[in-house]
C-alpha cells in the first residue's frame, strides 16, 4: 500500500483499531498524520483512541457477529489489533475470505491471545529457549506438574498463570507447597475467559528483562526487514509495568542471542507491523517470555527516546513505509495511576510536574479511574538513563489524580 489516500473521501486509506486505549490512541495520532482515515473501536465509549480518531465505534469485540458485522459495515482496508481479546477466529475467516488484511496477521493475533499458542510456537516449533513449563486443567494437574508426577518436575519457586489473561492478572508466584490452592484460586478468579486452564512456569531468576521493539517493514524493493530498537528495561511489580527505560545496557552477546530469539518469531508470525519481544537475560543466556505483535506499554518511553516512537513505526510499517529505529536520546517513563475509583477525575500538579527537566505528562483521557488503573504516563529525556529515571519518576509522583 504505497499510495495513501484523503480521509473522508472515496480515495481514504481506511484503518480500523480494534482496541482503543492509551497505546490505540498514539497509533491513531501517528496514522492522523498520514491523512489515513481512522475507526477507534472499543468496549466502552469516549475511549482514549476514539476522541482522536475519525469513526468511534463500540461493540464487545469477543463476539464473533458483532465483529464480523462491523468489519463488513466499515471496510477497513487494514484491521489493527491493539488488545488480545478479540475474536481471532473470525478475524481469521475473514482474512482468509479476502475481506480485510489483519495486522500483522490473523494468526499471530489468534496465536498471542493465548499463552499456550504462543509458548508451543517458540518453544517446540522454534526451539527457542523459555522457562520450563506446563499447561494444567486442574488444581491436581498443576500439583502433578510441580512435584514431576507427570515428566520432568517444575518445582519451586514457580509462577502460575491463566492462559488468557494479561497485565498479569490472574497470575502468582508459588514458593511452596502451601502456595499452591490460593494460586490456583487466583488464576480462576483472574482469567479473562473461565475456562480454567494455566500455565505454570519455572522461576527464572534473571538479572533483568527487556522488551525488544522488533519491526517487519517493507525496505525499497518492496521486500520485508526486521529491525530492531535499542533494549527497553522496565520493572514490573505484580506483573504490571510500572516503570521503563531506554537503552538498557547489554553484553554484545546476549543482545545478539536477544535479536535471533526475536527474529526467528517475529518471522514466524509474519505480516508487517512492530512487535514487543519480551525477554528475560541472565549474564549471557536469554530465555524467551511472550511477544505483542503490536506496540507495548513499556515502549512508551520511545515517545521521548526515539526519532519515530513504537507507535509512528507500527503505523509506518503497516502502511508499508520505511522506518527508522535509531534512538534521539536515552530516557525513561513512569506510570501515573488513578489512585482514585471514580468518574471524570481531575489532574492536580501537571505544571509542578513539567517543570523536571526534560519531562513529558501524557494524560489518557479514559472517561473512569480506578486505584490501580493506568491513567497517564510522565516521561523523561536525560543524558544518561539513570537520570531519566529519576526525573520521569518524579515527575510522575507530582501529577495527583483526585475526584473532580
Ligand atoms: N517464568 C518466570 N520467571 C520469572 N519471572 C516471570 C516469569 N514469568 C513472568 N514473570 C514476571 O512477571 C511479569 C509478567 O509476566 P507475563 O508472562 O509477561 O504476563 P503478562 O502477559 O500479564 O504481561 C514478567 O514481565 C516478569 O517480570
Ligand atoms: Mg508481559
Amino acid at each position: 500500500m504505497t499510495t495513501l489516500g484523503t480521509p473522508l473521501s472515496p480515495s481514504a486509506t481506511r484503518v480500523m483499531l480494534l482496541g482503543s486505549g492509551e497505546l490505540g490512541k498514539e497509533v491513531l495520532i501517528a496514522l492522523q498524520r498520514l491523512g489515513v482515515e481512522t475507526i477507534a473501536v472499543d468496549r466502552y465509549e469516549n475511549a482514549p483512541g476514539q476522541q482522536v480518531a475519525h469513526h468511534a465505534r463500540t461493540i464487545a469485540m469477543s463476539d464473533p457477529d458483532q465483529l464480523k458485522a462491523l468489519i463488513e459495515a466499515e471496510k477497513p482496508q487494514l484491521v489493527v489489533p491493539e488488545i488480545e481479546a478479540i475474536a481471532t477466529p473470525m478475524l481469521q475467516q475473514l482474512e482468509d475470505a479476502g475481506v480485510v488484511r489483519v495486522i500483522p496477521t490473523a494468526r499471530a493475533a489468534r496465536l498471542t491471545m493465548d499463552r499456550e499458542g504462543i509458548r508451543r510456537l517458540a518453544a517446540e516449533t522454534l526451539g527457542v529457549p523459555t522457562s520450563p513449563y506446563k499447561f494444567c486443567d486442574s488444581l491436581a494437574e498443576l500439583q502433578a506438574a510441580i512435584d514431576g508426577a507427570s515428566g520432568k518436575a517444575i518445582g519451586y519457586p514457580c509462577i502460575v498463570k491463566p492462559v488468557m489473561s494479561s497485565s498479569g492478572k490472574g497470575q502468582s508466584r508459588i514458593d511452596g507447597p502451601a502456595d499452591m490452592q490460593k494460586a490456583w484460586d487466583y488464576a480462576m478468579a483472574g482469567g479473562r475467559v473461565s475456562h480454567g486452564r494455566v500455565i505454570v512456569e519455572g522461576f527464572i531468576d534473571f538479572d533483568y528483562e527487556i522488551t525488544l521493539l522488533t519491526v517487519r517493514a517493507l525496505d525499497a524493493a518492496g521486500a520485508v526487514q526486521t529491525q530492531f530498537c535499542e533494549p527497553i528495561g522496565h520493572v514490573q511489580v505484580s506483573g504490571d509495568y510500572v516503570e521503563s527505560w531506554q537503552p538498557h545496557p547489554m553484553a554484545p552477546a546476549a543482545l545478539q542471542k536477544a535479536q535471533q530469539i526475536a527474529q526467528a518469531v517475529t518471522a514466524d508470525l509474519g505480516g508487517q507491523g512492530l512487535f514487543g519481544v519480551e525477554l528475560f537475560v541472565k549474564g549471557e543466556e536469554v530465555w524467551f517470555s511472550e511477544v505483542s505483535p503490536r506496540p507495548h506499554d513499556t515502549g512508551m518511553v520511545t515517545m521521548a527516546t526515539q526519532w519515530q516512537n513504537e507507535f509512528e513505526l507500527h503505523a509506518r510499517a503497516i502502511l508499508g513505509l520505511p522506518v527508522d529505529t535509531a534512538l534521539k536520546s536515552p530516557g525513561a517513563s513512569a506510570v501515573i495511576y488513578g489512585s482514585v475509583d471514580a468518574t471524570g477525575i481531575a489532574f492536580d500538579g501537571v505544571a509542578h510536574a513539567l517543570q523536571v527537566p526534560g519531562s513529558e505528562v501524557r494524560l489518557f483521557g479514559k472517561p473512569e479511574s480506578f486505584v490501580k488503573r493506568r491513567m497517564g504516563v510522565a516521561l523523561a529525556h536525560a543524558a544518561d538513563v539513570e537520570t531519566a529515571r529519576r526525573n520521569a519518576k518524579e515527575a510522575a509522583s507530582r501529577v495527583r489524580p483526585r475526584q473532580a
